[in-house]
């Protein structure tokens, strides 16, 4: 199931602010190396390049496509294709990103412990999660999923994506490992110009891909028209024809001193 950076960067602005809020929330220090997990196509590794100059810089992703674009945007950087689950390196970093990725890995009881452990000493891990499976636009994928000619087909494409833990589950699975937790969780509102249109174009470059992949052509319409449709009558219509998508984040600072 591959992800297009294309599709991703039509909302850049929007994608991006969480990572910049969550860095904004990190405490003073100067990292000498930083890695960003699920680095996409380089938006959010360039906002660690721009913030810590001095630092040398990594990106990691398992999407060929993605690394490709990483790679002409921040030439400077270093960019692997490899899963986090099979992130093997060696060297500590003194902050590891991932914004916006940790949703797509499973077992993060295991996972979430395992990256505070690639840490320096001290490091600081900072993750942001959309946190929004029960947001309309969510339960309306699953539903238009199982209620169409390709439910068989669809069958498995909810699991795809990662249920979140409870912040107490994500407090004391991290706490031993770690000095000091920050978890908040944020509803972005963020103006979708073409209303429903537009919705539907930004959960194709993310979480829509699982849906879509499965069908052929004519299924793909078929579905994308009445998820578009469904979309129309949940979300109301502003004056000028958007709609503010409320989009809950979890944001989680684990600090190794
Ligand atoms: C929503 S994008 C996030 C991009 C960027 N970090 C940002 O802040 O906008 C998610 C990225 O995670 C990558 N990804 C998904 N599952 C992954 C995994 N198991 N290992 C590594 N990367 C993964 C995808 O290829 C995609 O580029």
């Amino acid at each position: 199931m591959s992800w297009s950076p294309q599709q991703y960067l039509q909302f850049e602005d929007e994608r991006t602010r969480p990572a910049r809020d969550l860095l904004n929330a990190l405490p003073e220090f100067n990292p000498r190396s930083a890695m960003d997990l699920g680095c996409g196509p380089g938006n959010s590794t360039a906002l660690l390049a721009g913030r810590y100059p001095e630092a040398r810089i990594n990106g990691l992703d398992s999407s060929p496509e993605m690394i490709a674009a990483a790679r002409v945007r921040l030439p400077q950087a270093r960019f692997e294709v490899s899963a986090i689950e099979s992130w093997t390196d060696p060297d500590p970093y003194d902050l590891i990103l991932a914004n916006a990725v940790l949703h797509w890995v499973p077992n993060h009881k295991e996972l979430l412990p395992a990256l505070v452990s690639k840490l320096s000493r001290p490091g600081v891990l900072a993750i942001q999660m959309p946190d929004n499976l029960a947001e309309p636009a969510h339960r309306l994928m699953r539903e238009i999923a199982q209620a169409g000619p390709w439910a068989a087909k669809l069958s498995s494409a909810a699991a795809e994506r990662t249920e979140l833990l409870t912040v107490d589950e994500y407090e004391r699975r991290l706490r031993p490992h770690c000095s000091h937790i920050e978890i908040w969780r944020t509803t972005y509102y963020h103006r979708m110009a073409r209303g429903a249109a537009d919705i539907v174009e930004w959960f194709k470059g993310s979480g829509l891909r699982p849906y879509l992949a499965p069908l052929n052509p004519e299924e793909r319409a078929s579905y994308l028209e009445r998820y578009t449709a469904a979309l129309g009558q949940i979300y109301p219509h502003d004056a000028e024809g958007g709609v503010r998508l409320p989009f809950p984040r979890l944001f989680i600072a684990v600090i190794r001193s």
